[in-house]
């Protein structure tokens, strides 16, 4: 049985965008480990995510994909789609980024792209279900030791190295009262692994409200969805979610997530959109 579990907070802290690869090439087992990973890859919110692994970015024809020039080095694409529904697109953030995740304590970099690549192009290489969203790919392989200007550029735009503290993210019982890390007790690990998250353009839009000691997750309401109908903080949630419930496992606490019929609070400019209740 291979061993795929790896040490959450190490993993979560070395995981960064990276955008300049080298050319050395992936070992075919690590490609296999990678693949066999897929396969096995489970999220809490009982939607089927597809997930795609592409082993040179060329089509058929021989044509190189693009990334608009972001991504440098690259040959190898993981992508993932999912049918609209609900909790969709924050089930494919959650698959994503563990498999993200596991790439990352492989060793490798990464990089979630929404935005900066020929999507149509990835769409017919990866043949994947056009009925489903196609939201995002991700590079993978060795990075480069040295980020090139556009990378660095990128990143001091973003603010890709900071994320908001605890007062603007984690509420107590009402979205007025900021939760600290003390009253937050085991929960503060889940909490603070999600911080570190990855999101689209480090939005960070996700804010979580802890009440009778269960969790309940928001986002910040976004005023336009993508022409494509997607939603791209529904997966940043995702994503959150996935660091919360990995370190929450790792430290034994028990619980799982469901989207509540009546969530308790309604706040203005925040969607409710699941919660994790403690058993
Ligand atoms: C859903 C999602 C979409 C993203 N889309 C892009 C993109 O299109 N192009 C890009 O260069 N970076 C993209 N990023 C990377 C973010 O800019 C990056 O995660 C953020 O700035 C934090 O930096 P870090 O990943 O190094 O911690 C995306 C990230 C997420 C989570």
């Amino acid at each position: 049985m291979m061993k795929m579990n790896f040490p959450v907070e190490k993993t979560v802290r070395a995981r960064q965008s990276i955008r300049s690869y080298q050319e050395t090439p992936i070992p075919a087992e690590v490609i296999s480990k990678i693949r066999s990973y897929m396969e096995e890859l489970t999220n809490p919110f009982s939607v089927e995510v597809s997930l795609h692994l592409l082993e040179k970015n060329v089509t058929s024809n021989g044509e190189k994909l693009g990334t608009y020039g972001v991504i440098k080095g690259a040959s190898h694409f993981i992508g993932a789609s999912v049918a609209p529904c609900e909790l969709g697109l924050e089930a494919l953030g959650y698959s994503f980024e563990k498999l993200i995740l596991y790439i990352t304590s492989l060793g490798l970099g990464t990089c979630w792209l929404g935005g900066t690549f020929d999507r149509s192009a990835f769409s017919s290489a990866m043949k994947r279900n056009p009925d489903e969203f196609f939201p995002v790919i991700s590079p993978f392989g060795y990075a480069q030791e040295k980020k090139r200007m556009l990378e660095s550029m990128m990143r001091f735009v973003a603010k890709s190295d900071q994320r908001q503290e605890w007062s603007a993210l984690f509420f107590e019982e009402d979205f007025a009262h900021p939760l600290t890390q003390a009253a937050a007790g085991d929960y503060a690990f889940p909490l603070e692994m999600l911080r570190l998250a990855p999101s689209a353009v480090n939005k960070q839009p996700w804010r979580v409200v802890k009440s009778n000691g269960h969790f309940h997750f928001y986002k910040i309401h976004s005023e336009k969805e993508s022409k494509l109908g997607i939603d791209i903080q529904r997966t940043d949630v995702g994503i959150a979610a996935c660091h919360f419930h990995l370190s929450a496992q790792e430290r034994d606490l028990i619980g799982h997530f469901t989207r509540l019929k009546n969530p308790i609070l309604q706040a203005p400019g925040l969607d409710y959109l699941f919660s994790w209740v403690k058993e």
